[in-house]
């Protein structure tokens, strides 16, 4: 489905990002795993996803928090293998924290990881996809691109900025076969929520079942944490031949959390 084309996915050595890049390899791409991994740890990845899928694959490290390895990495992904036709922006980190006392330092690096690369990436691997007449873009944002909770002003702004973004870079690419969206998960079983259910294991004496429940009831109707398989599985969607008439959407896949 996806043969012929080349993918770059950012933050894609674990959780959703790996799912992303796993699922798109299995539909024929070619594919630029990205990470902060030392080379020869992102390499064994690369290695085991081509073996797999039969595709090509290459490895590329970029720290995200630094404007300038950002803005560089569609570059370095186009010298590994070839100019990506499908970006995913995927990379991102989380702090939660009262705003009265949520420090500057923190908000910077939400800001420059999961927006300003998003925004620098997109700058970069445009131009080749307009070039050719065909892209696609996902940036995964998060239900926290359209909707609140407490705690998370940093990652709130940079997720309704990323959507806000993509809409826009999806009028500018309208009409040269570039489609750009963004895919609003919900809790999704990875190392970043981690910590939020640790804090709510701490409330049931440490019962890490208790505090995914607890966390789940609040928010996630169909208790359950999503495989980051099914954000995979989005993605390669969007990037397929079927979703060429979907662009500027912001798509929940949250268990009927935004449904609320
Ligand atoms: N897990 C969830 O419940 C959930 C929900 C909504 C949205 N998301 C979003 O999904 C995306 C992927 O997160 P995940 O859940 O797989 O968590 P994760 O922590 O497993 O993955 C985050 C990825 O970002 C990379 N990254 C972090 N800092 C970086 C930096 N400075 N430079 C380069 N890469 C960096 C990490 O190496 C990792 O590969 C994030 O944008 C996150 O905000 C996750």
């Amino acid at each position: 489905m996806l043969k012929g084309h080349t993918a770059l996915v950012t933050g894609s050595t674990q959780g959703i990002g790996l799912a992303v890049v796993r699922g798109l390899a299995q539909a024929g791409a070619d594919v630029i795993i990205h990470g902060i991994e030392p080379p020869g740890q992102g390499e064994g990845i690369a290695a085991e996803i081509a073996a797999q899928g039969g595709v090509k694959a290459a490895y590329v490290y970029a720290d995200l928090a630094r404007a300038e390895e950002a803005e560089g990495l569609v570059a370095a992904a186009t010298r590994a293998l070839r100019a990506p036709d499908i970006l995913v922006n995927n990379a991102g980190i989380q702090y939660t924290c009262p705003v009265e006392s949520f420090p500057l330092d923190r908000w910077n690096a939400i800001i420059a990881v999961n927006l300003t690369a998003a925004f620098l990436t997109m700058k970069a691997a445009l131009p080749a996809m307009r070039q050719q007449g065909w892209g696609r873009v996902v940036n995964i944002a998060s239900v926290h691109g359209l909707v609140a909770s407490v705690n998370k002003a940093a990652y709130l702004a940079a997720k309704h900025g990323l959507v806000g973004m993509s809409k826009g870079v999806a009028l500018e690419s309208a009409r040269q076969g570039i489609t750009v969206n963004c895919i609003c998960p919900g809790w999704t079983d990875t190392p970043i929520i981690q910590p939020q259910i640790d804090a709510r294991a701490a409330h049931f004496g440490g019962d890490r079942q208790a505090g995914i429940r607890d966390l789940l009831s609040e928010k996630q109707p169909n208790l359950t944490l999503l495989p980051p398989e099914r954000i995979g599985d989005a993605a390669v969607f969007l990037c397929s031949d079927a979703a060429a008439g979907i662009t500027g959407v912001a798509l929940p896949i949250d268990g009927g959390w935004t449904a609320q």
